[in-house]
């Protein structure tokens, strides 16, 4: 399974802190953003993984992350001149993709999915060859989203792009999961009205076939996006509370890598050693004693 993480746009909800620096790159909390859209790729076992974003965001991006082999991660980079639309990462990306399945997230999108994972990936596995996976989640403000509309089985009734009068209060998340096929539909599809290859349109194709499935988040996962000024600050204070009340690092990069076997004890101590003394630091230090083992 290939992964494409994209954190292009204008950023235009930030500005005027958009005006000179990536969205994906602001702070939020203690982190810059992508490291929570790439670490939930990590967290899904993806690393093989192309960042897409714009010609003047990319050299930077690049400058974070390099080739993702300190963390045992194979990252390639490439440019969408202008923001066309979610769905065109799977043109832009397709020599990447190949024949492979392949999982794309967002940017700004920030999960924090705790144990539930493993059944979330017993799922898309069980049909990633024939079908899309996409994930709903419940929030007090669906017009903001593409709106998913269940039957009683939770089958996909219906999707819309931030509809005006919202059939349900599930909305799609950016995380979705497809076979190879999904390039030739992404090819299909025409510029909506706001002038975007949209995600919704996409998952229509497949819906329309029916194969689409959208697995509930269930209570107990966190999802937030951070792309306007109150949610960077909602994710910025949800990721400080956790971390202040349990120690615990949210998307710490070398740390998955470490416990997912990744890179090895050598490697991170390499890491710990070439930085500079701090929190971030004392953190690897304990996750390369073990401290953190059961966690
Ligand atoms: O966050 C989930 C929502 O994301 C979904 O519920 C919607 O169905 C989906 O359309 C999308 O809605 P947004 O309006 O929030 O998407 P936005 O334009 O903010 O873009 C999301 C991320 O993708 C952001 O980090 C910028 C990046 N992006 C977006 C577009 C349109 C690109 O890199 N290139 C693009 O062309």
């Amino acid at each position: 399974m290939k992964g494409i993480l994209l954190a292009g746009g204008r950023g235009t909800r930030l500005y005027p802190l958009t005006k000179t620096i990536s969205k994906q790159l602001l702070p939020v909390y203690d982190k810059p953003m992508i490291f929570y859209p790439l670490s939930t790729l990590m967290l899904f076992d993806i690393r093989e993984i192309l960042i897409i974003s714009t010609p003047e965001d990319l050299p930077n991006i690049e400058r974070l992350l390099g080739n993702g082999s300190t963390l045992g991660l194979s990252i390639s980079y490439a440019i969408q001149e202008e923001p066309r639309g979610i769905a065109e990462a799977f043109i832009i990306g397709a020599s990447f993709i190949g024949e492979d399945n392949v999982c794309l997230i967002l940017g700004d999108n920030i999960f924090y999915l705790g144990e539930h994972i493993n059944k979330y990936v017993d799922a898309i596995h069980k049909h990633e060859h024939s079908q899309a996976t996409i994930f709903a989640y419940h929030v007090s403000n669906p017009n903001r989203f593409g709106v998913i509309e269940f039957d009683n089985n939770f089958n996909v009734k219906s999707i819309e792009e931030k509809p005006i009068n919202p059939k349900s209060n599930f909305v799609s998340v950016g995380l979705y999961f497809y076979p190879s096929d999904v390039i030739a539909k992404a090819n299909k599809l025409s510029p909506s009205k706001r002038n975007e290859l949209e995600i919704t349109d996409l998952n229509n194709m497949y819906l329309k076939e029916g194969r689409l499935q959208a697995l509930p988040l269930l209570r107990g996962n966190a999802w937030l996006d951070a792309g306007t000024p109150d949610s960077l600050m909602d994710s910025s204070n949800f990721v400080q509370i956790i971390e202040k009340r349990q120690g615990l690092k949210i998307a710490c990069l070398e740390e998955i890598a470490y416990k997912k076997g990744y890179i090895n004890a050598d490697q991170l101590e390499g890491i710990i050693n070439n930085l500079t003394d701090g929190n971030y630091k004392d953190y690897l230090i304990k996750v390369l004693a073990d401290e953190y083992e059961f966690y």
